[in-house]
Order: structure tokens, then sequence, then C-alpha cells
């Protein structure tokens, strides 16, 4: 029986049989306590093992990291701290863990320790809180959209092409990288690739979801994105997860108003289904708080945050209005940002974005109608001519979590922007036809999943949300 089945249903006089890693082991006079966990929740199983009734030999071998078989009855527990335990009859290791080698001990080990041991440290109760609550999010992402009669379309891990035309691409090749086949004019021969032509894995799955959009009209992808920016931040990957819907018949602003009520779900969904791996993640920020400066700790406590999100409705603004509020701002003016904002048409970085949303607004921020220098090709063109139909979705603590838009639909404006961004229209001729037959208003957006668990979860390094981290130099496990 799992233990999470075991704490909450089973009744006390049973007969159980458990399996799990030993946490700790604690011995008194009378008694051996093993706490035991197989990551079916947060709490360990107290077993209760007398010492007359097992050979020396199987209690030395009860050590942190060890796996056993437990058989016994369940009683109600005199002790404090549980309301269960197991009184056990039989003991089994089933794989023993030398205690002077075992790398995790009892004791608290820093997150970057645990990242040079990722292939341990879902054993731990932090990142058995996080598994758990991110196992839980990508449940609740999908039951939304299915409840709203999306369609889940899986958009290929390989493509041809670089939908956000940045070129922070990955290169799938099977030549052999010693002896590359060349052309007689010294290129590379790409007939002898693979796929007979220059292939990537994908930086995001939307140009495949227009298409599926423009004839199911809802469908939303979730899958792995690889983009080989060097940024060695916090909240960048190398290989992350998103979650792309396309819809059809949609403006910007039902784009927008999809947005929201998606994030507030999930934020719901995972304060509902995980009420005890939240409270622990939100104790433990409580204890890290302590050692941060005054100014760096955060208002709300996480479980706090999350509340705050579903109850107020997001703030929206244009970019031209963001820019405004930057230019005239205290750190801007004190030049107190390492990018300071001049003039209209400049980037957001993520200080600019979390100075909104968490000094001036104190609030999740929309921002929309971005300079369309800044922006993809794809994104639908203002009257204006000056921006596009863009819009960023920003929270407290991560900055940019959403980044989508409405499309260009006009084929003589989408092709237009493709020549002025010298983006080839050649290879991206299917996505083309789109607008050359039965095109439609649609529009779309990309979460950041990993960028969700974060907020969540409140962890500050996205390193620490994903069970293998990939990053610049970084593709152990
Ligand atoms: O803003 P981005 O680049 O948008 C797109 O890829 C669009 N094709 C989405 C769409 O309209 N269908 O990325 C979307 C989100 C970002 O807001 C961010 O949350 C996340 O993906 N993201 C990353 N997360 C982790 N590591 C990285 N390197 C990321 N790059 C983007
Ligand atoms: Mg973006």
């Amino acid at each position: 029986m799992k233990i999470k089945k075991i704490l909450d249903s089973a009744e006390t006089g049973s007969d159980v049989l458990v399996k799990g890693w030993v946490r700790t082991k604690r011995e008194s006079k009378n008694a051996v306590f093993i706490a035991l966990n197989d990551g079916s929740t947060l709490t360990n199983l107290q077993i209760v093992a007398s010492p007359e009734s097992f050979s020396e030999k199987i209690i030395q071998q009860v050590t942190t990291g060890a796996s056993l078989k437990v058989e016994g009855q369940l009683t109600e527990s005199p002790g404090s701290g549980q309301v269960k335990e197991v009184a056990a009859r039989k003991i089994e290791i089933l794989g023993p863990a030398d205690p002077e080698k075992y790398p995790l001990q009892p004791k608290r080990h820093s997150l970057e320790f645990l990242r040079e041991i990722a292939h341990l440290r879902p054993r731990t109760n932090t990142f058995g809180a996080i598994f758990r609550v991110r196992h839980a999010m990508a449940f609740a992402i999908h039951k939304f959209f299915h409840e709203k009669g999306f369609l889940y379309l899986n958009s290929p891990i390989i493509t041809g092409s670089d939908a956000e035309g940045a070129g922070e691409i990955f290169r799938v090749t099977t030549l052999d990288l010693n002896n590359v086949p060349k052309r007689e004019d010294g290129e590379i021969d790409l007939s002898m690739e693979f796929f007979e032509k220059e292939t990537n894995l994908t930086v995001s799955g939307q140009l495949e979801g227009e298409l599926a959009a423009l004839a199911v009209s809802e469908i939303y992808t979730f899958g792995p994105t690889f983009r080989a920016e060097n940024s060695n931040t916090t909240r960048h990957l190398a290989e992350f997860w998103m979650i792309e819907p396309e819809m059809a018949f949609y403006d910007n602003q039902d784009n927008m108003d999809l947005a929201e009520e998606m994030l507030k779900y999930i934020v719901g969904y995972a304060l509902e289904h995980c009420p005890e791996d939240l409270k622990f993640l939100n104790d433990r920020e409580q204890q890290e708080e302590k050692s941060k400066p005054q100014n760096e700790r955060n208002e709300l406590t996480l479980l706090d945050r999350l509340q705050f999100v579903i109850d107020h409705d997001f703030e929206r603004i244009t970019y031209t209005e963001a820019i405004d509020i930057l230019r005239n701002s205290k750190p801007n003016k004190k030049k107190k940002f390492q990018f300071l904002i001049d003039k209209w048409g400049a980037d957001l970085q993520s200080e600019h974005e979390r100075y909104l949303v968490e000094k001036y607004f104190k609030k999740p921020v929309i921002i929309y109608d971005y300079p369309k220098e800044i922006k993809a090709f794809y994104m639908r063109q203002n009257d204006d001519n000056k921006t596009v139909a863009a819009m960023d979705v920003l929270f407290p603590g991560i900055g940019e979590i959403v980044g989508g838009s409405q499309r260009e639909e006009r084929l003589d404006k989408l092709t237009g922007r493709m020549e002025e961004m010298n983006i080839p229209k050649d290879d991206l001729w299917w996505y083309l036809e789109t607008r050359k037959y039965g095109t439609v208003e649609h529009s779309g957006y990309g979460l950041g999943f990993e960028r969700m668990i974060q907020f969540v979860t409140g962890m500050g390094n996205i390193r620490d949300v994903i069970p293998f981290p990939r990053t610049p130099g970084n593709c152990e496990f």
C-alpha cells in the first residue's frame, strides 16, 4: 500500500505491507523508530520495530537511503508527531545504502549541492514536494483545456524551421562531425543528411499549432522546447516545457482573457490539491527569507501570493503606457536600472518587468501592443503601423511567464513583414498556405511550464523545478 493511502484512509488494526526508503532511524532502549517514505506524500510513515524481534544485522542495515519492505499492523501512535504507525512484524532490506558513502545525509543540504546529486535529490522533502506539485500542475493544464474542448496537439520535436526567428537553435544531425560530407563548392552536402535537409530541435510548436487551429478551431500543445540561448540566469533552461494554446476566431483581447483564466485555474488547482506540499514549501521559504536582507524579502508569503493571483484582476497596459511609467520611475531617474529606459522602442528587461509587477502595480500585469521591431514576424500588425498585437503576462518574482499574440492572418501583410525581417518564405510555404485558404483571425500564447512551477513553489532557481535541468555546460544525468 502507498504511504499516502495508509495515512489518509487505512484503518488502524489492519495489516499493511509497505515499501519505501529510510529517511531516518532512531534507536531507544525498547524500540527502533524508522521514518519511511515512498514519495506518495511528504509525510513519513513511522515504523516501530522491537529490537528483540529482529536480528542485529537487519537493524544495522536500516540506514538512511536503504530501501525496505515492511509488514506489520497499523496502530494508533502513542508518540507525538503522527497519528498512526506500523508495528513491524517483518522487515526485509531490499537494497542497503552504505551509511559512510550515501550522499544524502539527514540534514539540510544546499540547493547547489543537491543539483550536483540530481539523481538522488528526488528523495528529499523539498524535491518530492516540487515534483508532486509539478505533476498536479501538468494535470490541471490538461484538465483546463480538455474541459474547454481544446484538442491536445503533439507538435514535432524535430523541425526544419526556426519558429521564433531568433536563431537560438540546436542542430539535429546524423553526419559524422569528424568527416562531414562536402559538395564541390565546399558547403555541407545536405543530401547526405538523414532528412536530406538541415534540421533542428523545436523552439516552439506554435506554427504547427496554427495549422491545426485553422482546422479544429482550438488546440494546445504541451511539450519540450529547446533553446540554445547562452543565458545563465535563474529563469532560463536550454530544455524547457511549454504549453501553447492556439485559437481560431480569437482576437488579442480573447487571448489575454484565456491566459488570465488559465493561470488562475491552475494556481487554484494547486492550492486545492497540494495543500500539504505547498504548506511545506511556504514554510521552507519563510525559513530562507530570514537570511535575506529586509528589502529582498517577499511582502507576502507563498500561499498568500498564490491566493492573491486568484483574487485579483491582472493589470492590463499597453507597451506605450509601460514605457511612460518606467521612464518616470525612481530607479530609472536614479540610474538604478542596468538598462535605462529613455525612448519608446526599447526592449523590456526583466528588471523593468519586475519593477512594474512588484513595485508599481503589485499584481500580475499584462503588457500588450508592443513595437513590431522587438517582436516576431507572425504577430498581427496594428493600424498604427508601429505596433503589433502581442501580449506578455508578467508575474511577481518571475517576470515574463506567458508570451503570445494575435497572428497576422493577412497574407500580404505577413509576407511583407517576413521580407523586412529576412525570414525565408520558401521554408515556410506550408505556413503561408493557411493564409491563402480559409484564413481567419486567430491568436495564441506560450506558457513556460517551469516558470509557472517556480511561481507556485516559490523556488528561486529554474534548475530546481525540472527533474534534470539542461543549461549551458550542464547535461549530466
Ligand atoms: O515568449 P516566447 O519565446 O514565445 C513563444 O515561443 C511563442 N511561440 C509562444 C506562442 O505564442 N505560442 O516563450 C513563451 C514562454 C515565455 O514567456 C517563458 O515563460 C518561456 O516560454 N520561456 C522559457 N522558459 C525557460 N527557459 C527558457 N529559455 C525560456 N524561453 C522562453
Ligand atoms: Mg517572449
